[in-house]
This record gives structure tokens, C-alpha cells and sequence, in this order.
């Protein structure tokens, strides 16, 4: 069967978009200031600002911001899935826009604010959409919950700013129908099927905004 032209998903247009802006910023990228050692990798140098801490890395320019997250700052509370943009569960924010970190190379990320799972709890206390996946059993084994928690509070926002969703029918700010949350979130995948829970929980805490 033949789909309409507006039945793209959010997956798929994350995706185009994602690879667009990673050739851009690729193209600034390689006129960064360069070290290498002997008989070693050549390294770019790139402050990456996480949580609101700068870091100062000497990286190898294929190294991807989900690794230079895991395994050059220790933040492994971002989750490495597929590796390949199909999962969502490597999402972070980027200056307040989620972003599948896998899919962007660390030094093209320069300048740019991130925030993780680690970064989302303020002064002690959780976010509120983590207090709500924690209420409403948003998980099972957990391992796409940073992902799914890190995506629904860039899509919140992204509702709160009237950004359209990619099924054009669906209803905009300022509440969004399970339905489409369902769709926004498309792009998180959860093994364990524990989506009627986190889209409750996500329904529970917009609730919880201002209109
Ligand atoms: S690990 Fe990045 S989308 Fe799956
Ligand atoms: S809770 Fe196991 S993959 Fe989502």
C-alpha cells in the first residue's frame, strides 16, 4: 500500500536533519586546531561545555559525542544502542534542542551547551519528568530510559514553542494528545514495551505546565 506524502516520521526527519547539520558542522570542524603525537592519531583540541562544566579534550575527529560523553568524561548514564540514529537512546540536549549524540561527531559540537541525563536533576531533586517515570513505572530493564527522559524534555518544549509535529493533523501546543505524543516520541525505542507508562508519564508532567 502506497503511504500519503505526509506519513514521514519524526524518526526519519530527525534523521535528515541531524546528518545536515553534522556535514555543516563537520565542514568548521576541519579547520580546528590540530595536535598530534608521534606515531599516534591526529587530535583536534575541543572544549565541549556539559552541565554546565567546560572540558578541554584532545579528541580524534571521528570520535562521535556519545563517545567523547562515555568514555572521555564518564557520563555513561547516555546510552549507546544501535550506534547507527535508529534508537534514541543516546539523546542529549543540545542547546536545548534533542539530538541523537551518536550521530554527531564531539568537534563539531564546540560553543554549543549539552546537557544529559546527569544534568537534567537540579539542587537535589529530579526533573519533574523523572519523578513522573519514576511514578508511572516508566521502564523496565531502563537502559533507553536517559533517552526517552532526555527526548521528552526536548519535546515538551518543543510543543510549548507550537513546533509542528512531522504528521501534520496531529494537534500543536500547548497540551499534546497521548496520540501524539506516541508520534513525537517515535524516534525512542523501548525494548521492554514499556511505552503506555512513559507516555502517561509524560502526559502527567506537560499537565503539570503552564498552558
Ligand atoms: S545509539 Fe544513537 S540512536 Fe541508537
Ligand atoms: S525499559 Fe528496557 S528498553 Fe526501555
Amino acid at each position: 500500500m502506497t503511504s500519503p506524502p505526509h506519513a514521514i516520521t519524526r524518526r526519519v526527519l530527525g534523521i535528515a536533519s541531524v546528518v545536515t547539520a553534522m556535514f555543516g558542522r563537520e565542514m568548521q570542524a576541519q579547520t580546528m586546531p590540530s595536535s598530534s603525537r608521534p606515531n599516534g592519531p591526529t587530535k583536534n583540541n575541543v572544549r565541549l561545555t556539559v552541565n554546565g562544566q567546560a572540558h578541554d579534550l584532545a579528541l580524534d575527529p571521528r570520535t562521535s559525542l556519545l563517545d567523547a560523553l562515555r568514555d572521555h568524561l564518564g557520563l555513561a548514564g547516555t546510552k549507546k544502542g544501535c550506534d547507527h540514529g535508529q534508537c534514541g537512546a543516546c539523546t542529549v540536549l543540545v542547546n536545548g534542542v534533542r539530538l541523537n549524540a551518536c550521530l554527531s561527531l564531539a568537534v563539531a559540537r564546540e560553543g554549543d551547551s549539552i546537557v544529559t541525563i546527569e544534568g537534567l536533576a537540579t539542587d537535589g531533586k529530579l526533573h519533574p519528568l523523572q519523578e513522573a517515570f519514576v511514578k508511572h513505572d516508566g521502564f523496565q530493564c531502563g537502559y533507553c530510559t536517559p533517552g526517552q527522559i532526555c527526548s521528552a524534555v526536548g519535546m515538551l518544549d518543543e510543543i510549548q514553542r507550537g513546533v509542528p509535529s512531522a504528521v501534520g493533523d496531529l494537534a500543536a501546543a500547548p497540551q499534546a494528545s497521548g496520540t501524539e505524543i506516541r508520534e513525537r516520541m517515535s524516534g525512542n525505542i523501548c525494548r521492554c514495551s514499556a511505552y503506555p507508562n512513559i507516555v502517561a508519564a509524560i502526559m502527567e508532567t506537560q499537565q503539570g505546565r503552564p498552558g
